[in-house]
């Protein structure tokens, strides 16, 4: 029988982890949960710990490089090593392009792309001379196709697809693995701390119900039905196993047929 046992392993997420940290911790890793919403990640870390599985909740705005450095230095002094990297910590604006900001723009490229750059290079720091490690970069299928209604998120996941390729270059000769997973859609709180979820402010532009908006969405995705964090954690916890390891600075699409690029 072939399964996954991440036991001794530590497991870093940003962003509060959603069904990436039950996956992680059902495998029994370590997962450290951090996220600029603390009480999301001491709510999650909970849920875990009170299953008995490992799992420690930790403030981090993924903006801020020293919070970053000193997060790394801490699990290091901790648990000697960090051996994952999953970076899901991102934020988007949903509205038509027109309306687009240069302040929304350079916001979403802070979080969604420069922060993924200074994550990555504070874990290497630690994971290159144990020539062991894995990370990966929770992009979009909108890494993959542009769109009038979020062009600063299609943006910054775009290139956020170059920086894991690229990143899985720099990381290969190390013997450290590199990924990105693109999910099709997922219901989730993206979006409404600016200034709305997609499904809501499509309703809100286009004047149709948000029943008919959902509808409409999950009829476009072949398999006909949304994703949920459980499944980009299981694709997560494969890219991150033993059975992955020669597999790096791809972009796997889990998106139920929505893209095939
Ligand atoms: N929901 C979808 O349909 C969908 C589709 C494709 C990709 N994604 C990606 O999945 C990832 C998770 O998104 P989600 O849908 O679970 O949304 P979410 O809003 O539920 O989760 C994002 C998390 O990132 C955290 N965060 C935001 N800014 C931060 C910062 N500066 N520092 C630390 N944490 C910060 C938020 O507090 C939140 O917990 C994102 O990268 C998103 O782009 C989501």
């Amino acid at each position: 029988m072939i399964g996954i046992d991440m036991t001794g392993r530590v497991t870093l997420i940003t962003g509060a982890g959603g069904g990436i940290a039950d996956v992680f911790a059902k495998a029994a890793a370590k997962v450290y949960v951090a996220d600029l919403e603390i009480e999301d990640a001491k709510a999650k870390a909970g849920q875990l710990r009170e299953k008995g599985l490992q799992a420690l909740a930790v403030g981090l705005d993924v903006t801020k490089k020293e919070e970053i450095y000193s997060l790394v230095d801490r699990i290091v002094k901790e648990d000697g090593k960090i051996d994952h990297l999953i970076n899901c910590a991102g934020i988007s604006y949903n509205k038509p392009y027109m309306e687009s900001t240069d302040d929304e723009f350079r916001s979403i490229l802070e979080v969604n792309l420069i922060s993924v750059h200074n994550c990555c290079q504070a874990v290497l720091q630690q994971m290159i001379p144990r020539k062991e490690g894995k990370i990966v970069n929770i992009l979009s299928a909108s890494s993959r196709m542009g769109s009038d209604f979020f062009s600063h998120y299609s943006s910054s996941k775009f290139g956020l697809l170059g920086l894991t390729q690229s990143i899985g270059l720099a990381a290969a000769r190390h013997n450290i693995n590199v990924n990105g997973i693109c999910p099709g859609l997922i219901e989730t709180g993206l979006g409404e701390k600016q200034g709305g979820g997609l499904i809501q402010q499509m309703s809100r532009h286009s004047g149709k119900s948000q029943d008919v908006l959902r509808e409409n969405l999950r009829r476009s995705i072949p398999l006909r039905r949304f994703q949920s964090g459980e499944d980009i954690g299981h694709m997560a916890l494969f890219l991150c196993s033993d059975l992955a390891k020669n597999i790096t600075c791809q972009a796997i699409n889990v998106c139920g047929g929505m893209r095939m690029n």
